[in-house]
């Protein structure tokens, strides 16, 4: 064969190969990247069946081949307060504690990454066309449940250490002289757990899914106060549509009064809003 055709043969089986690919997760530690493809994360030593008692993103309890994610963690080191940021392929961003993330103390709660086998594929979300899977981030422990709906983050496609959110996005903070009682700042912790991940504010965040809640308009200002509160335990109890992608909070995620701190920590950002 001449040199022309070996290379047009070699391209052709690189281009077989890349259709053929399976999908991959990215893992960034302090901006080394590697990547990882379901085979080989299953095919791990520390790979194991684990049970999820209470699955958020499946609402039962469910079974995964899974790896713990603090050993994909292992050995790097990470400032005092930086946080893993979990991406997904639709643009939703979690930001979780990196001492959270890195706990293998079964009496809190222990981070597991699941692996979908293409060979045993998972079932559908409800009321979804799709799966968690290929990698979903799951809890086990017996403070499995104290971790928040929006630190089960799905469909993971990237996770990359980053700076704490309020450190890197400096016009999430509130003043540094509230006192550590102060409402506003329990609000403004809840709202980078269980908001940030899909709603930027003052263009601040990594999440593409819902709009800004402070730029041009935060809505304090243009919701009526018990309408807004309704709407962050359930829209679609004030407006719903096919495309609808707000989840529900049930009280067990965010109580009455934590959906009041958050509208808390809104109502103060609206005075500090920043690059309208
Ligand atoms: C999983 C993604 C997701 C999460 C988590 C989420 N939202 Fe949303 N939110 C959306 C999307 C998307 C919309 C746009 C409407 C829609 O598609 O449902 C929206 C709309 C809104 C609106 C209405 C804005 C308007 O002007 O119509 C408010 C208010 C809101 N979200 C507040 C919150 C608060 C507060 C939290 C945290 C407790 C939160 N959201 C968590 C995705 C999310």
């Amino acid at each position: 064969m001449s040199k022309r055709v070996l290379f047009a043969v070699l391209l052709m089986t690189l281009s077989v190969i890349g259709h053929c690919a399976q999908p991959m997760i990215e893992l960034t530690i302090g901006g080394k990247t590697q990547s990882f493809s379901q085979g080989a994360l299953l095919a791990r030593l520390d790979a194991t069946e684990i049970r999820v008692p209470r699955d958020v993103a499946y609402g039962t309890s469910t079974t995964y081949r899974a790896v713990p994610l603090a050993n994909l963690l292992d050995g790097a080191a990470f400032p005092a307060d930086s946080v893993l940021e979990a991406r997904a392929t639709d643009g939703f961003a979690a930001q979780l504690p990196m001492d959270l993330v890195r706990n293998r103390d079964p009496a809190t709660a222990v981070a597991w990454l699941a692996v979908e086998d293409p060979a045993q594929p998972w079932p559908n979300l409800p009321g979804k066309p799709v799966s968690a899977g290929p990698f979903y981030l799951v809890w086990v422990g017996r403070e499995a449940a104290s971790v928040r709906s929006e630190q089960w983050p799905y469909q993971i496609a990237q996770l990359t250490t980053q700076p704490s959110p309020s450190v890197r996005w400096p016009v999430l903070a509130i003043d540094p002289a509230l006192p550590a009682t102060d409402p506003v700042r329990a609000g403004q912790s809840l709202f980078i757990t269980q908001c940030l991940a899909c709603h930027r504010l003052n263009h601040a965040g990594s999440a593409d899914t819902g709009p800004d809640l402070n730029v041009p308009m935060n809505p304090v200002e243009y919701f009526q106060p018990a309408a807004l509160h309704r709407y962050i335990r359930n829209p679609a109890s004030v407006r719903d549509w096919p495309g609808r992608t707000m989840p529900a909070f049930p009280r067990d995620q965010l109580s009455d009064r934590e959906i009041d701190l958050i509208v808390a920590y809104l109502a103060y950002m609206v005075h500090r809003k920043v690059g309208q």
